[in-house]
This record gives C-alpha cells, sequence and structure tokens, in this order.
C-alpha cells in the first residue's frame, strides 16, 4: 500500500500539488472506477484543512447520484441544473459558492456546510459526474481551490 508523504501545513498551491502526485500513485495500475473515486474522497477529506464533505455525485441518464464520498449521509439524487452540484453540472464549469445560504436553489445535506466548492467531471466532452467539497466556513474556497482541484480531477480520469 502505498504510504502518504503529504505535508498538510504546506502553502495551498504546493498542498494541492502533492495532493495530485499522490492521486496518480493511488490510481496507477488499477482501472476500477469505483475504487479509484472512494480512495480520492479519502485522500481530499482527510488532507484538506476544514472541510467536512468530499466527494462525488456520478451523471446517471438525467441526474446525479451520490457516489463515493466522506462525511455526513447525503441527499441521493440531484437533478441536473439544481443546486450547486446540478447547476455546476449543467453549466460544465467549477462554481465557487462563498456562502450557501445566499445560493438560489442550493440542497442543504449536512447543516454545517456553510461553503462549497463544484468541479465538473468531463471526459472526452462527456460529463461523468462532478467533485463536491463542502466546509463548514463560509468562503473556505478561492481561486487557488479551483486550480488545484481542477487538476486533481483532471489527473483522476486522466
Ligand atoms: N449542497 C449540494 C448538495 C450535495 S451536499 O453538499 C453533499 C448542492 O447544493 O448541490
Amino acid at each position: 500500500m502505498h504510504v502518504s508523504h503529504i505535508d498538510l501545513n504546506a502553502p495551498k498551491a504546493q498542498l494541492y500539488a502533492q495532493l495530485a502526485e499522490e492521486l496518480r500513485a493511488l490510481i496507477a495500475g488499477e482501472s476500477d472506477w469505483i475504487a479509484n473515486l472512494a480512495n480520492a474522497s479519502a485522500l481530499l477529506y482527510h488532507s484538506l484543512p476544514n472541510v467536512n464533505w468530499a466527494g462525488f455525485y456520478l451523471l446517471r441518464q438525467d441526474e446525479l447520484v451520490v457516489g463515493p464520498f466522506q462525511g455526513r449521509p447525503a441527499c441521493v439524487r440531484i437533478k441536473m441544473g439544481r443546486g450547486v452540484c446540478g447547476t455546476a453540472a449543467a453549466r460544465r464549469t467549477t462554481i465557487i459558492v462563498p456562502n450557501v445560504n445566499e445560493f438560489p436553489g442550493h440542497i442543504a445535506c449536512d447543516s454545517a456546510s456553510n461553503s462549497e466548492i463544484v468541479v465538473p467531471m468531463i471526459q472526452h466532452n462527456e460529463l461523468l459526474g462532478v467533485l463536491d467539497i463542502d466546509s463548514p466556513t463560509q468562503g473556505r474556497f478561492d481561486e487557488e481551490d479551483r486550480q488545484g482541484l481542477e487538476a486533481f480531477v483532471e489527473a483522476l480520469i486522466a
């Protein structure tokens, strides 16, 4: 089993570079998508400071269905265009919500969540689902998180 060498106190950009590298090592040679998503969610949840939910919603027919994650049990199905996840999926673009209480249609799965980032997973122009990370702190996610997590998703679906 791969042993982690992540410096949790590193500056954000450096932490994300380490996380992408760690992810590549974790999924190297493994083609099972669910196994890789499960390890990816555990890696994020235990390495990113100040997060209370990290995981995936996967596109099944025309809606998102919860996939591997770490955190409290979550809503299972989200329609395209609904909530932060469904909006990011429909727009195929990353969405950062500094205060979830101000996002129209936000779906509250865990009342501890106050800010959120959702990154779509797109492979060969096909939407596979989204990566969703929640934090109890307002304004937790910024441009560095967006870049770092988009690179993480790229490494995941490469
Ligand atoms: N808040 C999300 C729903 C998923 S949970 O946060 C895990 C949304 O509005 O799409």
